[in-house]
């Protein structure tokens, strides 16, 4: 009776927050609100911070001295309606963790809250410290001498506990007066974020800190007024002047805003309703900026996100206006109403990356496009997110890129040779680039007291992008509504659409049945592989949409479909043996670029013919990165996991073993080179039972030295001998028992090279065309190269065209 009665009011007490957290729009699984060395509950913005004992079933607390003050926050600061939890702190002299339970994995703010004052024998001021969570360095040696700050930092949680760590230096202490860990929902940080040249940057498992977070239109927006709780500063320290003027003009107008649920996350309303607007008026501002300055860190990449609304009611003039980071171009011409799709008020984000690689400010502009006389600019909100290296630091100087890449790029030796010379122009860039010293102070995103100076160096080196993450509308526009008639395939994953975009793109729309968990993991996976690695024969990604519980991925469209399809079982009309070997090669250069091409080997696990696509000039390009999986670690030399793959493309070892690592991608090729061969399925249960089973049947032959017998009859006159011969003895390495006896996929690809000379050296007009073609992207992918090292993706190296060379080589070795 008792124990139902607790029921009854656990229930209630769920029904309860439930209301309330619905009311308030988002209500995160993880909640953690922290008043450190506090002994009583404190009330901030209307949510309910308390001492650090009372979640003990879900954290480790460390030990630590309770310190208190009297004195307050200045109340001209933002940081004013803090007051509260500035008053206690905790105190740890030697390396102490709270360690987190988490129920829900996935992006989680920290926020950090620090105000030094004196306590006995305890001056906050002096103490100096380092604090990480999670392998990720938040801040390093941080001292904070006066003022108030609030750190907030964003973490792909990826285990059921997050531990932060406070280390003291030498002689030395930590301190805390207020801790947050809180889930983000996942809406609010895109996976990926093209950078100029089109190279997309995944932010997957990348930290963030914010270094600022702004409103427009001069006015504070306080936690309380946001389902997020997130603070939003005023513009006006931020703003720039022009001749003792602000260009600027301060406008509002709250009812005007069109709020959905998935803008309420983004920003809230007090945000988009207020702006600070330029021009519009015959005579004002004519052909000016308005522009805000904003203090970085050299050498960090950082997220900028524009937040814009039209609460403007012109009269006069019209709003197009182009938006700048520093002198770089993020987008010219916007037009807001066609962004909206003409809903009035309707909010509109903007992302971008850019890196400052020797500027310690961005410069922050929106300006009338000089296409209409008397058009006006608007930006309602503005935030400034750094992004963690790749030592996965968000508070160190600058590392040497030479050292760094020099010694762990794994290429093959013609790419070595590419790599040193590239290696030597990067000596130069950085020799030019870095002559740049730290920063003394620290940047909060919520300084109190800055000094906020605008007549800073422009950085010229700042590069970005923007697109990536599609509306649903502009893809149910695409794709007639994913019209049946549309259907270019199916998968496991679901089905796959032709598309045309707006601006006459044709595209691939894969679209996911459901939301399960497999299927979302598989859907994150793709998407971070095909952002990070670019290479011409790599499907590329255009863009995705998980709007709506929809996982929809936008490729670029393969015309010739798949390589599957050419092979057997369709109308297509057949694929000569040079042009099979093409798209081998083609493949091939593609999964050697996967396993070489960056410092960690991607393991593809699905190659198969129907994974292989056709563009319109038949060349290949391997798509379908759902099951990636990063390689080995050098000090490894495989990964476990659960089997999976397509059934007769399995490696026999890796089933056995549940050991992954390249190999087996290239157990997977050999059978797609038989399949080539062949022109039959894999498994083709209608044969005669010997000949069921390709590889089996074709191993049979091969050992009576019946080889002819086994090629696909559509070809069997073109091919020469000795072709044959290389391409079998290679496809037939591939396929060896044991891993280690396999060859690699450059040796596979260097094989196929052969296979393809030793067919003959009269080359048809489109293979001339193809290596002229070379020769020009030669130079292209190396000057993109060096950008791509500057900015730390990954880069194409193995896919630096190499036919020549390996054609001078093959001959050679020929003799
Ligand atoms: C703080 O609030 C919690 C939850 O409302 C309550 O259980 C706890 O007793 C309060 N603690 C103090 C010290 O008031
Ligand atoms: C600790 O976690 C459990 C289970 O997730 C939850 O029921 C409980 O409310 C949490 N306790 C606190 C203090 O958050
Ligand atoms: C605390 O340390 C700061 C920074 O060194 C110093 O300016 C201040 O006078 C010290 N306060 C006291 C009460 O010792
Ligand atoms: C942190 O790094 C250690 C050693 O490098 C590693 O064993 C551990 O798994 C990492 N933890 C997380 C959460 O990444
Ligand atoms: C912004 O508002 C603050 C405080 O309300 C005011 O002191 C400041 O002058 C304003 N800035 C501008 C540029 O008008
Ligand atoms: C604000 O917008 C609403 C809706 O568009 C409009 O009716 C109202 O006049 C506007 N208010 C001002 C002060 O411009
Ligand atoms: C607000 O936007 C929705 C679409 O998101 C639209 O259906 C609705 O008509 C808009 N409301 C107003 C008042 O414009
Ligand atoms: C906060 O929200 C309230 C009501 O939603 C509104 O009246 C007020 O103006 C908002 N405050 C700010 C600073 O935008
Ligand atoms: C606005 O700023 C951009 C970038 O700095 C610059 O190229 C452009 O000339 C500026 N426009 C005006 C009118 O000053
Ligand atoms: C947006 O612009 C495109 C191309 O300029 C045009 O076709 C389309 O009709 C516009 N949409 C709206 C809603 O204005």
């Amino acid at each position: 009776m008792g124990a139902s009665n607790v029921h009854f009011l656990i229930w209630i007490l769920c029904a309860l927050c439930l209301r309330s957290s619905l009311s308030s729009g988002f209500s995160p699984d993880d909640n953690f609100l922290i008043d450190c060395g506090s002994t009583s509950n404190v009330t901030v913005g209307g949510r309910l911070f308390q001492p650090d004992g009372f979640f003990s079933d879900n954290l480790s607390n460390p030990n630590g001295k309770f310190v208190s003050t009297a004195s307050k926050v200045s109340s001209s600061s933002p940081l004013f309606l803090f007051s509260h939890l500035f008053q206690t702190a905790k105190v740890f002299e030697t390396t102490s963790e709270y360690n987190f339970k988490i129920k829900k994995q996935g992006r989680h703010w920290i926020r950090l809250y620090f105000y030094p004052f004196v306590y006995e024998n305890f001056n906050l001021s002096l103490a100096k410290f380092s604090v990480s969570a999670q392998n990720i360095t938040l801040l390093k040696e941080f001292q904070i001498e006066s003022g108030s700050i609030i750190k907030e930092y964003s973490l792909n949680v990826i285990s059921s506990n997050l531990v932060l760590t406070f280390t003291p230096m030498v002689n030395s202490f930590a301190f805390i007066n207020a801790l947050e860990v809180v889930s983000v929902p996942n809406e609010l940080i895109p996976l990926v974020v093209p950078t100029v040249e089109k190279i997309v940057e995944s932010l997957g498992n990348r930290a963030l800190e914010t270094v600022a977070r702004v409103n427009m239109g001069n006015e504070t927006v306080p936690p309380s007024n946001d389902t997020l709780s997130r603070l939003w500063v005023a513009d006006g320290p931020f703003l720039m002047h022009n001749n003792q003027a602000v260009a600027g003009r301060f406008v509002s107008n709250l009812t005007r805003v069109n709020m959905t649920t998935d803008s309420e996350i983004m920003a809230p309303r007090s945000v988009y309703g207020t702006a600070t607007q330029l021009g519009a008026e015959p005579d004002a501002n004519a052909n000016i900026n308005v522009s805000w300055s904003f203090d970085v860190d050299p050498g960090y990449e950082y997220l900028i996100r524009f937040h814009f609304c039209d609460i403007l009611d012109l009269s006069f003039g019209s709003l197009f206006f182009n938006v700048f980071v520093n002198s770089w171009m993020v987008k010219d011409h916007l037009d807001l109403n066609n962004v909206t799709s003409g809903i009035m008020g309707a909010p509109y984000v903007l992302d971008t990356i850019a890196s400052s690689i020797d500027s310690s400010k961005f410069k922050i502009s929106v300006g009338p496009s000089s296409f209409h006389e008397y058009s006006a600019a608007i930006l309602n909100g503005l935030e400034i997110m750094k992004i963690s290296d790749s030592r996965g630091s968000l508070d160190e100087p600058p590392f040497d890129l030479h050292s760094k890449n020099s010694s762990n790029v794994k290429v093959g030796l013609i790419a070595g040779l590419v790599a040193g010379l590239v290696a030597a122009v990067l000596v130069t860039l950085v020799v030019v680039l870095c002559r740049r010293r730290r920063k003394a102070g620290l940047v909060g995103y919520l300084k109190e007291e800055e000094n906020f100076g605008v007549n800073g160096r422009e950085g010229n080196y700042v590069i970005g992008s923007v697109g990536y993450k599609y509306p649903l509308a502009a893809i149910l526009e695409a794709t007639d509504h994913f019209s049946e008639s549309l259907v270019i395939g199916h998968g496991g994953f679901g089905k796959v659409f032709k598309g045309m975009l707006r601006d006459n793109t044709e595209v691939a729309v894969k679209r996911g049945a459901s939301k399960s968990q497999q299927g979302l993991a598989e859907f994150r996976t793709e998407i971070e592989m095909l952002s990070q690695f670019r290479h011409r024969h790599l499907v590329s990604l255009i863009g995705y949409c998980d709007e709506q519980n929809e996982m929809i991925i936008i490729y670029e469209y393969m015309e010739k479909g798949s390589l599957k399809d050419h092979l057997y079982s369709s109308e297509l009309p057949s694929l000569s043996w040079k042009q099979r070997l093409e798209i081998c090669i083609g493949s091939a250069r593609g999964l050697h670029y996967l396993h070489t091409g960056s410092t960690k080997a991607i393991i593809h696990r699905d190659v198969k013919t129907a994974n292989i696509l056709l563009d319109q000039n038949y060349m290949a390009k391997v798509a379908d990165f759902g099951l990636s999986k990063t390689g080995p670690e050098f000090d490894k030399t495989h990964v476990s996991t659960a089997v999976k793959g397509s059934f007769g493309y399995l490696d026999p070892e890796y089933l056995t073993t549940q050991q992954l690592t390249e190999k087996s991608d290239v157990y997977s090729f050999g059978v797609v080179m038989f399949e080539v061969l062949c022109g039959r399925p894999v498994i083709d249960p209608s044969l005669p039972r010997e000949k069921v089973n390709l590889i089996e049947w074709v191993m049979k032959r091969k050992d009576r030295d019946e080889l002819e017998e086994i090629v696909d009859a559509c070809i069997v006159k073109q091919i020469k001998l000795d072709s044959l011969k290389k391409y079998v003895e290679t496809a037939e390495k591939c396929l060896a028992e044991c891993g280690m006896d396999r060859p690699t996929m450059g040796n596979v690809l260097w094989n196929l090279e052969c296979a393809l000379q030793l067919q003959g050296d009269e080359r048809s007009s489109h293979g001339k065309e193809s290596s002229s073609q070379a020769d020009l992207s030669n130079h292209w992918e190396v000057s993109v190269l060096t950008t791509q090292f500057s900015t730390g993706s990954a880069v194409d190296i193995a896919g630096i065209s190499m036919s020549k060379v390996f054609a001078q080589m093959v001959r050679e070795d020929m003799r």
